[in-house]
């Protein structure tokens, strides 16, 4: 029998990260952790708390907040997923908005906020066995994961697929805005100070731009189980 290990799966926004990665974690009886969902959730925190807006941040007032804030998974069983709780409630509806999207880089840019979800983060993986996407996980969370994966795609190509999600849940939003959204946070997500998007040195880069599902899923499916059978 194998030893488990730590995939990392890094990308950005709307590469389709999380999709294969809790099919992969489900193929593969892994856990799996969407840590966006974390920093979404303490964005939905800090505008509940009137600590950020479009127009400001107070930072202050949302680290001196941060023990306040209990961040944990739930698996549900009828979904097959976990989902993220806050403070005991469910918000993986209220997380999803566009809302949090346009304010989520500014807060996980902010270190303290990193260091806080980083350390909870290398907690859940300890065990290995586990599928992690996010932005920094194969070059700051889990540099000695066995396997990183860097994902991409044209910006249109991710902003097209972030548009037909939010529509299919309900969301009144444009092109456009979808699109600039999906360019500013890879603009901050990629030059912020503190633990910018980047690929690991040895990674997998993987360009799913003109790949469907199904192929993706085959592909990193394969890379996934080779490398396991080396440990
Ligand atoms: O994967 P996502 O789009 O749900 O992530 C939301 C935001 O969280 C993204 O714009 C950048 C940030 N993020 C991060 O800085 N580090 C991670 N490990 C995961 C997400």
């Amino acid at each position: 029998m194998s030893k488990k290990i730590i995939i990392a799966i890094d990308g950005f926004s709307s590469t389709g990260k999380s999709t294969i990665a809790k099919e992969l974690a489900k193929k593969l009886e892994y856990a799996y952790v969407d840590t966006g969902a974390m920093y979404r959730a303490v964005t939905y925190y800090a505008m509940e708390n009137g600590f950020v807006g479009l127009e400001f941040l107070k930072e202050d007032k949302l680290i001196e907040n941060l023990k306040n804030i209990k961040l944990n998974f739930r698996y549900n069983e009828k979904l097959k997923f976990s989902e993220i709780y806050l403070n005991g409630k469910n918000v993986e509806r209220e997380i999803r908005t566009m809302e949090v999207s346009s304010l989520v880089s500014k807060i996980s840019a902010i270190s303290a906020v990193r260091k806080m979800l980083v350390k909870q983060q290398q907690e859940m993986g300890k065990e290995r066995g586990i599928v992690m996407d996010g932005r920094d996980i194969g070059t700051v969370v889990f540099p000695d994961a066995e396997l990183k994966l860097f994902m991409t795609a044209s910006a249109e190509k991710r902003a097209n697929r972030r548009y037909k999600e939010l529509l299919d849940k309900g969301n009144d939003v444009s092109f456009e805005e979808v699109l600039k959204n999906v360019q500013e946070r890879d603009y901050i997500d990629s030059t912020r100070k503190d633990s910018p998007l980047k690929k690991a040195k040895d990674a997998v880069e993987f360009d799913n731009s003109n790949m469907g599902l199904k192929e993706q899923f085959e592909r990193v499916l394969s890379i996934a189980e080779r490398c396991i059978a080396k440990y």
